[in-house]
């Protein structure tokens, strides 16, 4: 019986022995070894671990941080988004194994009493009796929350930083530990090979840092490192904006969606050419396409937007020498905002008039202004309208029809205005300086308003505005749009201005800048949103050493950086601490790429109209013509 046993064993490993054989003399054919595998084209050329705070492989700097310690429960929800939403070169790993739970109570039990007694009986310096009393505590609390369904797990976490130069490695660094509040972390120097191996995901942890970042936690607790809230965006109730660069998973973004976005303002930086126009018109055509109420202001190339404008059935307004639209300055609308009235329409209308006649006219005095009082008044007491809000509308019943809802007096124009004011001789020369705007060619704002204001897409083109009436232009139709913002704060609306830059930058005016600053720090007030575009970033952060762009810019909660180059790159890196990686993509992003800031998500967008949208907001040359003799044909 044993001879036979052994027969049979000696045969196995005669088996086993030919086996071994032929593998090797497979392994040693010449032909086989010359074979590659996909391995032998993806292995770096070599690993540099000469350092002790980080590795070289093939030119990329990479440091890894230990997590040690985190507290049990004081972890806010997401708090490791951050992290993960940081963009290229920083990678979180978080290895998380489940332990049997009446195991661990036992154990726990055990530990307790063993610290207990140690406690007891004395004989420890001070410093210990502290750590033992803490190990009692964390012990009391996790027994007491196992036996109430919690559930155990060892967690390691490890932060992988990647950089292309050493420098740059140790400026990420520093970034990413300013983010690491709360947790008790250690650079992995002298072992950063075998905390990389550990970080990646191959589930092959070394086993001294396996010891070493251990760390035992509470499912409760675990939540918070849950749930990876991806670099992807979806809002609820958004728009399709675009694809992912990364996962090429579609954008969605709802920048009315208060509880993600303080509020609802966008700023779109990027170069000539590189396409603020088309995502603004994309946009502004999709908030069309859901009945909010989209204003535009163009202070340049405003013809770009009339296809759009004309397919959807808004309204385009060319302010413009020689133009029939008329929007009257000096009408007053009462705003119907339920439960709130201004204490004096007139009043309040006053003083907007006398802000709008100091932007035609800078170097007006406060002596003048003073004066200006009483032929304002006189202008609007001819028409019967007072101080009292009542006198703003007609009498219930009179006229040949009876009136049965309240209708509006017919209000005074600008000429009647300029009547009055030559009336008061120390103001002739205020009288001569509003002549431009009576008879001149640029009467667009003498006359009753004859422009739909309630139309859902209104566009301000006012790029052919003279220079020197700009300022007053951009206010007027900035305060008649005001009015329609103010109406109802429980709609959406949204106020678009194409080339900013030109109104705040160098060449604007601080009266304007400060008007669309406040535009973008008071809109949200009333369920608005304001969008802006810029090309000349340095320009835009010029007047008044950045006051209002960088004003904008915080205040807007989504930020799109399109192309841009290298010195405008560098400015906006500055203002908005763009990572390296980030601002190189910035410089070479190609037309339609943008970086996507909107809260916490960061991510590269391939910005996406229809076919349709394409043919209405496309403002390429050869496009353009392509499109003609397609029409034509
Ligand atoms: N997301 C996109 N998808 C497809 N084409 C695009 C996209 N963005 C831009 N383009 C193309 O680039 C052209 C120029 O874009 P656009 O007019 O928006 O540039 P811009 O940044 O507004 O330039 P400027 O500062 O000179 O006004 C568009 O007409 C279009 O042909
Ligand atoms: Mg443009």
């Amino acid at each position: 019986m044993m001879k036979k046993k052994q027969k049979k064993e000696d045969k196995n490993s005669t088996k086993i022995n030919m086996q071994k054989f032929h593998t090797e003399s497979f392994e040693n054919n010449s032909f086989q070894s010359s074979l590659k595998s996909y391995i032998d084209y993806i292995m770096p050329s070599g690993i540099d671990t000469l350092q002790p705070s980080y590795i070289n492989i093939d030119g990329a700097y990479i440091a890894v941080l230990l997590c040690v310690d985190f507290p049990y429960e004081t972890t806010k929800k997401g708090f490791l988004d951050e992290l993960i939403n940081y963009g290229e070169g920083v990678k979180v790993s978080l290895y998380h194994k489940p332990e049997d739970k009446l195991k661990m109570i036992k154990e726990i039990t055990s530990a307790l009493g063993f610290t207990k007694h140690k406690m007891q009986t004395g004989g420890d310096n001070q410093v210990d009796s502290g750590t033992q009393e803490n190990a009692a505590e964390s012990s009391v609390y996790m027994k007491s929350k196992l036996s109430k369904g919690d559930e155990f797990f060892y967690i390691n976490l490890f932060v992988r930083i990647i950089a292309e130069t050493p420098e740059g490695l140790e400026e990420k660094v520093r970034k990413v530990e300013s983010k690491l509040t709360n947790i008790f972390y250690q650079r992995a120097d002298f072992r950063q090979l075998e905390a990389f191996r550990s970080s990646l995901p191959l589930n092959l942890m070394d086993e001294r840092m396996k010891k070493q970042t251990n760390k035992n936690i509470l499912a409760s607790g675990l939540c918070s490192f849950y749930p990876f809230t991806s670099s992807s965006l979806s809002d609820p109730n958004g728009m399709y904006i675009g694809d992912n660069e990364y996962d090429k998973n579609a954008i969605i973004l709802d920048i009315f969606d208060t509880e993600k976005y303080p509020n609802a303002n966008m700023i779109i930086c990027g170069k000539s050419g590189i396409g603020k126009t088309f995502l603004t018109q994309m946009i502004a055509g999709r908030f069309r396409m859901q009945k909010i109420p989209t204003m535009l202001i163009c202070p340049l190339k405003g013809h770009e937007y009339k296809p759009l404008c004309d397919n959807v059935g808004g309204n385009f307004i060319k302010y413009a020498p020689g133009e029939k639209n008329r929007i009257n300055v000096m009408e007053i609308r009462p705003t119907k905002q339920v439960g709130v009235e201004k204490a004096s329409y007139l009043g309040d209308k006053l003083q907007r008039l006398k802000l709008l006649l100091s932007l035609l006219i800078p170097d007006i005095t406060t002596r003048e202004l003073r004066l200006l009082d009483a032929p304002l008044k006189r202008t609007y007491e001819k028409k019967g309208i007072t101080m009292e809000n009542a006198s703003l509308y007609e009498e219930i019943g009179s006229g040949n029809l009876i009136n049965l809802r309240p209708r509006l007096k017919e209000m005074p124009i600008l000429e009647e205005l300029q009547a009055e004011v030559y009336e008061v001789p120390e103001l002739k020369r205020i009288a001569e300086e509003i002549e431009p705007l009576i008879t001149g060619s640029l009467s667009f704002f003498n006359g009753q308003t004859n422009v739909d204001l309630e139309n859902l897409y209104t566009v301000s083109d006012i790029s052919e505005v003279p220079k020197e009436l700009i300022a007053f232009t951009m206010y007027a139709v900035l305060d008649v749009y005001w009015e329609r913002i103010k109406m109802d704060r429980t709609q959406k609306k949204a106020i678009i201005l194409d080339e900013l830059w030109k109104l705040i930058g160098s060449a604007g005016n601080a009266q304007v800048a400060e008007s669309v600053l406040e535009l973008f720090k008071i809109i949200r007030g009333y369920g608005g949103a304001a969008i802006g575009t810029t090309q000349d970033i340095q320009d835009f952060m010029m007047l008044e050493e950045g006051k209002y762009g960088k004003g904008i810019i915080n205040a807007s909660s989504i930020k799109i950086i399109l192309g841009l180059e290298e010195l405008d790159a560098a400015t906006i890196t500055d203002v908005l601490k763009l990572t390296e990686a980030e601002r190189t993509k910035v410089e070479k992003f190609k037309r339609g790429q943008g970086l996507l800031y909107a809260a916490q998500n960061h991510l590269v967008a391939n910005f996406r109209a229809a076919k349709t949208e394409e043919r209405l907001i496309n403002t390429d040359r050869e496009k353009l013509l392509k499109y003609a003799e397609e029409g034509r044909s």
